[in-house]
């Protein structure tokens, strides 16, 4: 028995033009993209009506496990603390930390799972989600341990990564070495080959120490990526050049060189526009590092302090008019360019044989999913072959 999506405008997620076609699931996956409707006895038919299809969201960076609010700061915020001061201040990050400190692992793991379950109603149906709220081994692997338990619940896919380099602690002594001594081989034997990032900015990870823990994570086999030039450009990129890092996270604060080294490497620059939006209306070069020919994601950044926002169609709004793309650039950045980051080789694509994330949208004109502001153009979801 199939499912046939019958009569929608195809946006692939690939390069090509939209096209018309009837799209057929079997067994969790596509079977068909054609122009003959083959009904058989006791198909599933869903009549899409010209409507968009596309891919079902990969959100490739997102902090979507965390405790607590950041409201106070929120409201220090708009009488004009800045982001950095606020962390400077033992707030921002230090917060969320002490929040998950004092959450257990069944806590977490359950306020993970209901956000996955309305990112999914918008469209998510892959995302990374990274540790980072606890600074300590304990900590660490509790949040690893929690994202592992929301994820077998989830019908979509979960990523894990371990940024192990996200703030610098005060309450622990000689805390980078710890993380590298103990935190990294920690989490190396608890989740071998899980990534290892890192927070590069002032106030947060040096250049030095983020060389120290991120080229010990790839000795031990952890590909490694880093939040860099988000708010000043300390050479974070080049280091995560050097080390072949599978991407760099943010870069609002990125000067044209160091955008033409990342567009000739096998580098993904994952840009974040609600971040930018949220904090300083600063934002990523995103039309210059595809003119560049690099390689560009767009991701949430869902986070307490810099983007409180779960949202991607929010993302392909904030990208179409701060990064200079077109809609179907943008739906790309977020499907079949975020699924290869993550190594989700299936997905992010209508074509045949690709997993049947697909999603269903309001709308006759992809065009329409990154202008409308604020509501949900998703109608319908299905993960692997399932509606959700
Ligand atoms: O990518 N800047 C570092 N990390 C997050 C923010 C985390 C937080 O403020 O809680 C980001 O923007």
């Amino acid at each position: 028995m199939s499912l046939w999506i019958r009569d929608a405008r195809v946006v692939s997620g690939g390069p090509e033009e939209p096209f018309h076609a009837h799209v057929r699931v079997d067994a969790g996956r596509i079977s068909a993209v054609t122009s003959e409707l083959a009904l058989a006895p006791g198909d599933e038919l869903v009549d899409a009506a010209g409507r968009v299809l596309l891919p079902g969201f990969v959100d490739a960076h997102t902090h979507a496990l965390f405790h607590g609010d950041r409201l106070d700061e929120f409201e220090r915020k708009l009488r004009g603390a800045s982001y950095l001061e606020i962390l400077a201040a033992g707030g921002g990050i230090l917060s969320t930390v002490r929040a998950v400190r004092g959450a257990s692992e069944q806590e977490l793991a359950a306020a993970l799972g209901e956000r996955l379950g309305y990112m999914l109603a918008e469209g998510t149906t892959s995302l990374e989600v990274k540790s980072g709220y606890g600074l300590t081994t304990r900590d660490e692997l509790k949040m690893l341990r929690a994202i592992a338990r929301a994820a077998g619940d989830f019908p979509g896919s979960v990523i894990p990564t371990a940024l192990l380099g996200h703030a610098l602690d005060p309450y622990q002594p000689r805390f980078v070495e710890r993380v590298i001594e103990e935190t990294l081989p920690a989490v190396h034997a608890e989740f071998p080959g899980v990534a290892v990032d890192a927070f590069c900015e002032r106030g947060a990870w040096s250049v030095t120490d983020c060389r120290r823990l991120l080229s010990r994570a790839r000795e031990l086999g952890h590909p490694v990526r880093l939040h860099t030039d988000q708010f000043n450009a300390l050479g974070g990129l080049e280091l995560a050049l050097e080390l072949g890092a599978l991407s760099v996270d943010h870069l609002e604060a990125t000067p044209a060189e160091g955008l033409q080294r990342l567009a000739a490497s096998g580098t993904y620059g994952v840009m974040l526009p609600v971040s930018g939006f949220h904090t300083d209306q600063r934002f990523g070069a995103g039309r210059a590092l595809l003119d560049l020919g690099g390689k560009l994601v767009l991701a949430s950044n869902y986070n307490p302090g810099s983007a409180p926002s779960s949202s991607m169609p929010l993302v392909l709004a904030l990208a179409v008019r701060h990064l200079g793309l077109s809609a179907r650039e943008a739906i790309r950045a977020t499907t079949s360019s975020a699924a290869e980051l993550l190594g989700l080789s299936d997905r992010g694509v209508i074509r045949v044989g690709a997993r049947a994330d697909l999603l269903l949208a309001r709308h006759r004109d992809e065009r329409m999913l990154a202008y409308e502001l604020g509501g949900n153009p998703i109608a319908r979801v299905w993960a692997s072959g399932r509606e959700i």
